[in-house]
């Protein structure tokens, strides 16, 4: 945005009534009583009610990769709805769909070419996990209906993401109605171990080991699916271990288990390659996408599978007959899938997806975050690609409330951060410059002496 126009006098907003809108994820009454409303986008910056200028450090909720109000993307939209608006996706099909599928599948890993579309990480999840299903039992291993999930894991809001997720104020009031086939790996985190680590923590492959345990209590014959966030965002930025994903991919090969990566904040070059699994080196069976796959810019999902799952269900069906009884009204929505081509296109052109390996900033990225060691209240700095976490000691009977004073100041001093508990999740746009990485750090490191 530039300057002229952030400072213009009319910049200011009114706030419009507060009271019919119940607020995801939000405490309502606070927020309320204190709003923060963000009214424009350019570039790495927000504008907020008030007209003032923000970094944006999260890049949204980790999903406007390219920066926001990217020319390309909106003209891309604007276009498609003059021309569609909507197309049915059940038996009928239009051309931007093949068209978008085309791009992400030459972008993913191995043999994940055929792409489902959602409208949301959730739904991705969900979709994933029927995927496994319908895989087995056209398989005829029907009888493999058992999902392993993780704890600390974050996997949206379904009923399916919530049961293989692994964060207890997502589950505890809806425990009755979880799906009854679950089991959880243990996290990956130890600070005794792990603290201050650059990257992937050295310790903690052998926590892999515990699926073998899964796996001897309920038998592979019941297991369809493992699934794991590669990087653990939503719980405070966990980093695999080093050779942990590789082991969980070998004990899932060793016993026919599927191995799904929840790439929902991980995909789309955050790590400096386009997904996760090939930063680390590790094929998945599954992939679940969302966000950062048209910028954002329209709601939609990704689900990358592997060709043989594709064939192996749609070859169980009679020639005629639909093949996977599954799919929204959205599903491949025209509006969403000029969004993802566009984006792509630009990813693509301004090498995007790998920026943050190719031009140093992971590597910058990591120095400056590290820098804040000796920062006040800081208890350990984690790391990868483009994510940071920054783990601060919690105030004794009042976990959240120092992460939250910290986001509040930080956003008072024009930086937008996010907090779960008492972390600082950073996720900026893959477009950030070194002097905007430098402003956040700086910030934080200024918001941290002033709080208690
Ligand atoms: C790993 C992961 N999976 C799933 C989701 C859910 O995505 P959505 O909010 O689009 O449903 C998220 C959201 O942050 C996520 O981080």
């Amino acid at each position: 945005m530039d300057q002229a126009e952030l400072q213009r006098p009319d910049a200011r907003h009114a706030l419009p009534s507060m009271d019919q809108l119940w607020m995801p994820f939000t405490a309502n009454r606070q927020f309320k009583a204190a709003p923060r409303l963000l009214v424009s986008a350019q570039g790495m910056y927000y504008r907020t009610h008030d007209g003032r200028e923000v970094l944006d450090g999260t890049a949204g909720l980790w999903c406007v990769n390219a920066g926001h109000g990217r020319a390309e993307i909106s003209a891309a939209i604007a276009r498609q709805a003059q021309e569609m608006d909507y197309a049915p996706p059940f038996q009928m099909g239009h051309p931007l769909q093949f068209e978008a599928a085309n791009l992400l599948a030459g972008i993913a890993p191995a043999d994940l070419n055929k792409v489902f579309f959602t409208n949301s990480g959730s739904e991705s999840v969900d979709s994933a996990l029927k995927i496994a299903l319908a895989y087995h039992r056209a398989r005829g291993d029907g009888t493999r209906t058992l999902f392993i999930g993780r704890e600390r894991g974050y996997h949206g809001v379904g009923f399916g993401g919530i049961s293989v997720g692994g964060m207890v104020a997502n589950r505890k009031v809806f425990r009755g109605a979880l799906l009854p086939n679950v089991d959880h790996l243990p996290h990956t985190y130890n600070a005794e171990h792990q603290a201050f680590s650059r990257g992937e923590p050295t310790w903690g492959a052998h926590l892999a080991d515990d699926l073998e345990r899964i796996v001897a209590l309920h038998d592979a014959s019941n297991i369809a699916a493992v699934i794991v966030e590669p990087v653990a965002g939503s719980t405070g930025v966990l980093v695999p271990p080093k050779g942990y994903l590789e082991r969980l991919r070998s004990i899932c090969d060793k016993y026919g288990i599927l191995l799904i990566f929840d790439e929902v904040i991980t995909g789309y070059g955050r790590l400096g390659t386009p997904f996760a699994a090939q930063y680390f080196k590790v094929t998945p069976d599954i992939i679940t996408t969302a966000k950062a796959v048209n910028n954002a810019a329209v709601p939609l999902g990704a689900v990358f599978v592997r060709n043989g799952i594709y064939d192996t269900v749609v070859n169980a069906s009679p020639e005629g007959a639909v093949e996977f009884f599954h799919g929204y009204t959205y599903s491949g929505h025209p509006l969403a899938m000029a969004a993802a081509v566009a984006a792509q296109t630009l990813y693509k052109r301004d090498n995007l997806l790998t920026r943050v390996a190719d031009e140093g900033i992971g590597a910058y990225w990591q120095d400056a975050l590290h820098a804040l060691s000796d920062a006040r209240h800081v208890k350990d700095l984690r790391n990868i690609g483009l994510i940071g976490g920054i783990e601060l000691e919690s105030r004794p009977g009042a976990v959240g409330k120092r992460a939250f004073e910290a986001f509040l100041g930080c956003y008072e001093r024009g930086v937008l951060v996010r907090y779960t508990g008492d972390t600082i999740a950073l996720s900026p746009p893959l477009i950030i410059e070194r002097g905007q990485i430098d402003q956040i750090m700086s910030t934080l490191r200024d918001v941290l002496r002033t709080i208690a």
